[in-house]
């Protein structure tokens, strides 16, 4: 059984199903500048229009110094991306590299977290989007009730918050405690939930049912509106900064900086989407990395300097609501920018909305044509030519949630699925490294030979640490730091017999850091799913791949 669990496609394999599969048959058009400017449709969504709000709340002005590491952390993530999208360039993405690296089992746990990527981040940016379109709506004088557009948890919280203390409450506490007031009751239930947020991606998903797709035109001019969107805030608010408010510029301490980190990184997910539409590119193998790295700059640059303004426009502690962009305006009292951001905000994440709601259904696709989901995941429509059933399914599984829940609950899931991934698709490279198929990849991670540098690294940190007092102390606060420091010794030694390469280890150990930052709730709340996860592979994958048809791979 073992065996079977880690049965693996081979390279050939995967590229002789793509050469004789749909793929052969998919238009070959994107260049660099596409590949690009479709990574910043995915990258820029909810996470700058509203979690860098709750990131800048907590940490203060620092948390731009968090985007620029967690930036550093999703380079080395990209590199790795880049060398598996160049020598398996097919559609699976991370899913497909760990079938090829590690075996079946993995694939299937990636698959599975791949769905926290994508369609839980997609419940975040349904109710971004809700914030934004009640925002628009009241620019134009029509209040959409608070009841029917905040989530339960939040309003009873902010209502248990002003009720303690109404002098100490934030304006947008003072809001969602008069929505909790507002709402009817079912005996002593309040009906609180976020309409907009679940008809948006109803509709979302209805467009996507029958076959509406992203052109690449289509997409370029989103972005163009996105990136349009922030320079106007960079720009605009520029003027309105008061650099008094950058001082202190870490009031809440280190400790309030990396609170943001789930939010920073959720920023930004989707530079990995574009691995995606390998068997779409003209030059998957030189244009692929190139565009990877671009887009990673050009937003690490826009949120650098977003974070800057808005915590230069208004004190930190303003800004814990869902709609900072347009917030911060209204508080310096520019209502008309206000609109025009909450007008252009809505577009610009509806394409975010869509690009998600895209990519999921196409994942579980891919895992079905391998035999690890019933077969009907991979059905196409007759008419539409659309994974219809697919679809249907990502439509309730994001609608249904974001109608009821928080957003931090969906940003803390995804992100803690999403490092999860980044580190497997690191490790695959050594992988690949190890068994000499980096030969075949047309792009290599940079080759810098790690046999000491990793081990040295751990002993100068656990010396400051040391010399400091603060490893052990740091450990007893964040145990989950016992991980990072063990798999870190792991990889020296590994390192040590085997030249590991040094730029994919630093990509496990910076995503791995970033991810002991989330605590360990939500870790837990990862392990339940990956349980219910293996119970379905289990129940049915393991029996029905197609490798269990076939020869296995060792
Ligand atoms: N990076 C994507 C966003 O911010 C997930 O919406």
């Amino acid at each position: 059984m073992s065996n079977s669990l880690f049965r693996k496609k081979t390279v050939n394999s995967v590229l002789a199903e793509a050469e004789h599969g749909a793929s052969s048959q998919m238009m070959k058009i994107l260049g660099v500048r596409d590949l690009t400017s479709l990574g910043i449709a995915a990258i820029i969504g909810a996470g700058i229009f509203s979690t860098i709000g709750r990131a800048s709340f907590n940490g203060g002005p620092a948390v731009s110094l968090l985007f620029v590491f967690t930036a550093i952390a999703c380079v080395f993530t990209a590199l790795s991306y880049a060398q598996f999208a160049s020598t398996v360039p097919v559609s699976g993405s991370a899913y497909t590299y760990a079938y090829v690296a590690f075996g079946e089992i993995f694939a299937w746990i990636i698959g599975w977290s791949l769905i926290l990527e994508y369609a839980v981040s997609n419940m975040v940016v349904a109710i971004s989007w809700s914030e934004y379109f009640t925002g628009m709506l009241a620019g134009f004088g029509v209040s959409f009730p608070g009841w029917l557009s905040s989530d339960y948890g939040s309003a009873a919280r902010a209502y248990e918050a002003v009720q303690q203390s109404a002098a100490s409450a934030t304006d947008a506490q003072r809001v969602l405690a008069a929505a909790y007031e507002a709402a009817p009751s079912i005996g002593s239930l309040k009906v609180i939930m976020d309409l907009p947020a679940g008809l948006i991606t109803v509709l979302i998903t209805a467009l996507v049912y029958i076959g509406i797709k992203e052109s690449r035109n289509a997409s370029n001019a989103l972005v163009v509106l996105k990136l349009a969107v922030i320079a106007l805030v960079i720009g605009a608010g520029v003027f309105y900064i008061k650099p008094a408010n950058w001082t202190p510029f870490a009031p809440n301490g280190v400790g309030g900086v990396l609170s943001g980190v789930a939010s920073v990184f959720f920023a930004f997910i989707g530079f990995d989407s574009i691995s995606t539409t390998a068997e779409e590119c003209r030059n998957p193998q030189r244009d692929l990395p190139r565009a990877m790295i671009y887009c990673l700059v050009i937003c690490t640059v826009l949120y650098v300097l977003i974070t800057l303004v808005l915590t230069g426009m208004v004190n930190y502690k303003e800004l814990g609501v869902d709609d900072p962009l347009a917030y911060v305006f209204q508080k310096v009292g520019v209502d008309a920018m206000a609109g025009i951001i909450s007008v252009s905000a809505v577009v610009a994440i509806t394409s975010a909305l869509l690009a998600y709601q895209l990519g999921q259904p196409r994942i579980w696709m891919t895992m079905s044509r391998d035999g690890l989901l019933w077969p009907i995941f991979s059905s196409i429509h007759p008419k539409y030519r659309t994974p219809w059933f697919s679809t249907m399914v990502t439509g309730l599984l994001v609608a249904l949630p974001s109608l009821f829940l928080d957003m931090q609950f969906f940003i803390d899931l995804t992100s803690v699925g999403t490092f999860f991934a980044f580190i497997m698709v690191c490790g695959g490279i050594l992988y690949l490294d190890a068994k000499g198929i980096s030969a075949q990849s047309k792009f290599k991670v940079p080759y810098v030979n790690g046999k000491y540098l990793i081990g040295i690294g751990l002993i100068g940190v656990v010396a400051w640490g040391l010399s400091g007092g603060w490893l052990f102390s740091s450990m007893a606060e964040k145990p989950l730091l016992y991980v990072f420091y063990l798999t870190w010794a792991v990889l020296s030694v590994l390192a040590f017999q085997r030249n590991f390469s040094l730029l994919p280890v630093l990509g496990i150990l910076t995503n791995l850091y970033l991810m002991t930052e989330l605590g360990l709730s939500n870790w837990l709340i990862f392990v339940v799913w990956l349980v219910i996860g293996l119970v379905l592979y289990f129940s049915y994958g393991y029996r029905k791949s197609k490798l269990n048809r076939s020869p296995v791979q060792q």
